[in-house]
């Protein structure tokens, strides 16, 4: 693993604060985050890991049914996934709070979710959850109990998880021969694009590209045959993947298109990524000059949602409360807590806490176009937002 980027010393992220943690000064844990390009089988990941346990825990802030995009997106699926597999047993790891599995029938589907504040949710809506981390031992008991499962999904959850071989050793075992694996993760090619650094955090352990996941597979007889691009999460990837020995499924154009996609822009060469470093320490200093030219004006600056990666970005510009005076977000986990590491405030969301705002940071910039479309009052009337993707400008 070779490393090309040094985003610093970061605190956990999703750890936010208490107020009673501020005052008794508890002590919270950092990590050195620095990210490195494995040149054998293409992966991008973070070198330093946390263990699962200590990220997650029963107390795991994050929701994803608090966006429409979300959900919206995960109706969208679970349709398709209906009418195209007919599953007649789906199985999801990392369920979070339900809003994918909520889509299917009850008696047909099975949650995986290790945080056990979020797995009591699905649990008191009636869908067998497991409250497990994944790995082979869990896949050995569910098999035991249902034999084999015919769908297995995953948002946002394995690029989570440091052993990708176990993670993909479980799940072949566990799935029927004509069995598909469906997982979505914020896409690499879209991450360096966007030069999106805040895409690593001590969670994303990996940040995944279609090169990377068709090398880490194919050893547990797996294979990739249809890709979809998101917009989720920044720009996400839909991998659809089956086992080898079932041919009855062809493989699609889009897997060959993506794969050009990726080569075209060289992601098998380090060079990419010693560039894409010296593009995040540009990012860096024109964010910083934006924040101080503003402060300059005595304008007032909050930010919006505030995200894992939100704690990557003020960590590494070292933007802290005096220059955000708090951020807003819809999420009762995070509301009334402090930021990890900067321990700027954060406010349950009010429309009205905007009315005396000049600029808003976009925490959230992957939902852009949903909070744009919410806030069309405070662009009316002349408030600006600061982003960082592509390139920090403001809007
Ligand atoms: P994520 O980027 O990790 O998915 O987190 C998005 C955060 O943004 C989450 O804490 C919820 C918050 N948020 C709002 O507060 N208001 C909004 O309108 C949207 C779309 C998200």
């Amino acid at each position: 693993m070779k490393k090309f980027l040094d985003l610093g010393l970061q605190p956990l992220a999703n750890k936010y604060l208490t107020r009673k943690d501020l005052i008794i000064k508890r002590k919270e844990q950092f990590y050195h985050l620095e990210v490195g390009f494995d040149n054998k089988t293409k992966l991008v990941s973070i070198l330093n890991k946390v263990s699962s346990q200590k990220m997650f825990d029963n107390n795991y802030p994050y929701r994803s049914s608090m966006s429409k995009t979300m959900t919206e997106s995960f109706k969208k699926l679970s349709k398709e996934i209906i009418k195209t597999y007919k599953p007649k047993l789906i199985l999801e790891i990392g369920s979070n709070d339900g809003s994918l599995i909520k889509n299917f029938n009850k008696k047909n589907a099975i949650c995986v979710e290790p945080c056990k504040n979020l797995a009591k949710i699905t649990k008191k809506k009636g869908f067998k959850t497991y409250a497990e981390y994944w790995d082979l031992k869990l896949a050995k008991k569910i098999k035991s109990k249902y034999h084999n499962v015919d769908l297995i999904y995953s948002a946002n959850t394995l690029s989570h998880i440091a052993n990708l071989d176990s993670v993909f050793k479980s799940i072949s075992y566990l799935l029927s021969d004509n069995g598909i694996l469906i997982i979505e993760d914020p896409s690499l090619l879209e991450c360096l694009k966007r030069v999106a650094y805040d895409q690593f955090y001590n969670e994303h352990i990996y940040v995944f590209s279609l090169l990377g996941i068709i090398n880490k597979i194919k050893k547990h007889n797996l294979q990739v045959f249809k890709v979809e691009k998101l917009k989720t999460h920044g720009g996400s990837i839909r991998y659809f993947i089956k086992k080898n020995l079932n041919l009855n499924i062809k493989i699609h154009n889009s897997v060959k298109k993506h794969l050009k996609d990726e080569l075209n822009y060289k992601m098998n060469n380090f060079k990419t990524y010693i560039k894409f470093g010296e593009k995040v320490k540009k990012s860096k200093k024109n964010l910083i000059s934006i924040f101080n030219n503003i402060k300059k004006k005595n304008k007032k600056i909050i930010g919006y949602g505030s995200t894992a990666k939100s704690v990557t970005v003020l960590n590494y510009c070292k933007i802290k409360s005096e220059t955000l005076d708090y951020f807003v977000d819809t999420t009762p986990n995070k509301t009334c807590k402090y930021m990890p590491g900067t321990h700027i405030y954060i406010k349950n969301y009010r429309k009205s806490l905007l009315d005396d705002i000049d600029y808003i940071f976009l925490g959230a910039w992957n939902f852009k176009d949903e909070i744009f479309k919410k806030e069309k009052k405070f662009i009316k009337k002349g408030g600006k937002f600061i982003t960082h993707i592509p390139t920090p400008k403001i809007i």
